[in-house]
């Protein structure tokens, strides 16, 4: 099976994900290393964009199961060469890593890309992060909650703040799948489009009013308010969300216990204060371990 987008998986699915990611995190604790699920397996990772967290977490997990990856740029098979295409053809990248490698791993500009991919593998594809979709983050941020928690509790809310962009998309999605109650403030323009709110079963709230949004949530999260591709729109979108920020005025409008969530990278002082990000109700980097853990979790559940 593939992971173009978290709606690919079932609620069922992603909680034997979570048991791999908690099991194999146990061994890894109290054993220091893991069984090799991964054992003489590769994953071929080709990145059009850049990447911190997705690279290492995958490169780290195969490893760490017994296995290898492979980072293949953009520049190397895609955009190069005097083909129209680049160097050649989605499906002919497809058609050949998989007699090479055991699972694809794409960041990439267009979900056309990924369903390209997808479409001519027989080989598992992993979306490592396109325009529209980021199910492997949202996997680890709904771990991190669900782990927190042992368990999503009943009531429990999530709200997201800023641009309706991928990260948004999957989490609301995500958080549709398990009947999680969702809640997003954007400016307006920026709201998730109607294209990705047909695929969930469930209403959201979807406000221009930040204050209104975070009203009794468990969880506010926010990403970049300039996602990768559009560097060009940043002063005019550093003016567009200002009124978005998180802030402790803004969480001061939420539950006393609320809990800061990231995907990361952040910039401080955009959408994000350092004082909020670097406060005890972060819990950023609980979800950036999550990252591996679910990378792992992945690498055996999808081979
Ligand atoms: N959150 C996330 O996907 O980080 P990278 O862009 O660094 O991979
Ligand atoms: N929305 C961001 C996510 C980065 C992990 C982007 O697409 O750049």
């Amino acid at each position: 099976m593939h992971l173009t987008k978290i709606t690919d998986l079932s609620k069922k699915e992603i909680l034997e994900i979570f048991d791999i990611a908690k099991d194999l995190n146990f061994q890894h604790l109290n054993t220091g290393q893991n069984q090799e699920h991964f054992k003489n397996k590769s994953i071929a990772m080709i990145f059009e964009k850049p990447s911190l967290r997705t690279k290492v977490a995958f490169e780290v997990a195969a490893t760490q199961l017994g296995g290898n990856a492979i980072y293949l740029s953009s520049p190397e098979i895609l955009t190069s060469g005097s083909n129209i295409q680049g160097r050649e053809s989605i499906s002919d990248i497809a058609k050949n890593l998989e007699n090479f490698a055991d699972i694809i791993l794409a960041r990439v500009f267009s979900h056309k890309t990924i369903q390209e991919l997808a479409e001519n593998s027989q080989i598992p594809v992993i979306n490592g992060l396109c325009d529209l979709h980021h199910p492997t983050q949202t996997l680890a941020d709904l771990y991190t909650i669900w782990d927190l928690h042992s368990g999503f509790p009943k009531d429990l809310k999530v709200t997201f703040i800023g641009d309706g962009c991928n990260t948004a998309n999957s989490l609301m999605l995500g958080c549709d799948i398990f009947g999680i109650k969702f809640s997003i403030s954007t400016p307006k323009g920026y709201e998730i489009s109607e294209k990705i709110t047909q695929l969930a079963k469930h209403k959201f709230q979807s406000t221009n009013n930040p204050k209104k949004a975070v009203k009794n949530t468990d969880i506010i999260y926010t990403d970049t308010w300039i996602s990768m591709g559009l560097e060009d729109e940043f002063k005019k979108r550093l003016k567009i969300f200002k009124p978005y920020q998180v802030n402790s005025e803004l969480l001061s409008h939420a539950k006393h216990s609320a809990k800061i969530m990231h995907c990361l990278p952040a910039h401080r002082g955009e959408e994000i204060t350092a004082e909020v990000i670097d406060s005890p109700a972060s819990i950023v980097f609980k979800q950036s371990k999550a990252r591996l853990l679910i990378a792992k979790a992945l690498l055996k559940f999808l081979t």
